[in-house]
């Protein structure tokens, strides 16, 4: 018995931005963005595009491709750091939007591993009740969080949403074990402030506006050692090494990231799927966005066994493993 995923979904902005683009809003090129991040273009949420507009869309087609209707599901989760609103959250959003009537909903905040721990508590949740199927969603839209004369930032994030539809199964697929982790120590390398508190004994120090802040060096070196780190205690955990593993669908944060895991994971490329360069890094989104690209270009087939793995803001990391 196992925790499955009856169907993904996913849905992107429609204006697509490219690094030629951005070249008239910062000082950047095109060249430098490709050879340092491997993103060539990315979504950036318009009208009618907001966090849980873009969420709802994906979920719908999760549910389609599930043969799942909105009233059979008894929980949805959200991974976001860019919610619609600080209060109701984007999940009462996206309840309302597809009507999943019976549904209880909120949102999680785990940055860019959003995804990863929505999945880990959708598993359990199921596993204690056998008869409820989870919508787990990452949704984003950090074009609306990023500080636009920032060009060490607002070159690397994209805005898009991604859904999978969790349920029981009495055959041995499914879930087979995850591996979260976080430190908030090293919070103050990736971080975004919430609005300007209007308590003035409550201000943050060194307030920089409700932005995405970053020190890229610095993260970079953290999300390599972790991703690695949260993978093989996993698959060493589960008694399983890289080479059983089908696919890989990691956090698309960087290509050079991914490319240092890869060499450190001895994992061959063709194994691994990537779509930065047209997405770009989208937090709690990338994940669950590359998982449907992969499953309906039919990359993923039953019974293979798929690796996921991210780092994000926190810090926070994990590594899931599922057979499909
Ligand atoms: N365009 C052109 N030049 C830029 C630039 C841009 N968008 N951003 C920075 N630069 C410049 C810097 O100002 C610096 O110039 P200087 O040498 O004159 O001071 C130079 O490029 C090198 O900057 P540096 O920050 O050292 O570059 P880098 O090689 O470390 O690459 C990142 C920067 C952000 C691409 C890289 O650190 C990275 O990928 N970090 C991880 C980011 C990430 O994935 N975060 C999310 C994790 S979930």
């Amino acid at each position: 018995m196992g925790i499955v995923v009856l169907g993904t979904g996913s849905c992107l902005p429609k204006r697509v931005m490219t690094n030629v683009d951005l070249e008239s809003i910062v000082d950047t090129n095109d060249e430098w963005i490709r050879s340092r991040t491997g993103i060539e273009s990315r979504h950036i949420g318009g009208k009618d595009e907001q966090t849980f507009k873009l969420a709802a869309k994906a979920s719908l087609k999760a549910l389609e491709s599930a043969g799942v209707a909105a009233d059979e599901i008894g929980l949805i989760v959200v991974g976001t750091i860019s919610s619609h609103m600080q209060m109701p959250s984007t999940a009462c959003f996206v309840q309302n939007e597809i009507g999943a009537n019976k549904a209880f909903a909120y949102d999680l905040n785990a940055a860019c591993s959003g995804f990863l721990y929505g999945l880990d508590l959708a598993h359990k949740y199921i596993l204690a009740d056998h008869g409820m199927k989870i919508l787990v969603i990452g949704a984003e839209t950090l074009s609306s969080r990023l500080d636009w004369n920032d060009r060490n930032t607002c070159i690397l994030f994209g805005d898009g949403a991604g859904a999978v539809v969790l349920g029981y199964s009495e055959d041995d697929r499914g879930i087979v074990g995850t591996n979260l982790l976080s430190d908030g120590s090293l919070w103050e390398l990736l971080h975004m402030h919430g609005p300007e508190s209007a308590n003035p004994e409550l201000k943050v120090e060194g307030y920089s506006g409700a932005f995405i802040r970053m020190e890229g060096r610095e993260v970079f070196k953290h999300a390599v050692r972790a991703m690695e780190d949260s993978v093989t205690t996993l698959l060493a955990r589960e008694g399983l090494t890289i080479d059983d593993v089908s696919l890989v669908i990691p956090h698309q944060a960087n290509i050079r990231i991914l490319n240092k895991l890869i060499d450190r994971l001895k994992v061959s490329q063709d194994k691994v799927f990537i779509n930065v360069s047209k997405c770009g890094n989208t937090s709690a989104a990338s994940i669950p966005i590359a998982l449907d690209d992969a499953n309906r270009q039919g990359l993923i087939a039953k019974d293979d066994l798929i690796l996921f793995c991210s780092f994000g803001g926190g810090f926070t990391w994990g590594a899931a493993l599922i057979k499909w």
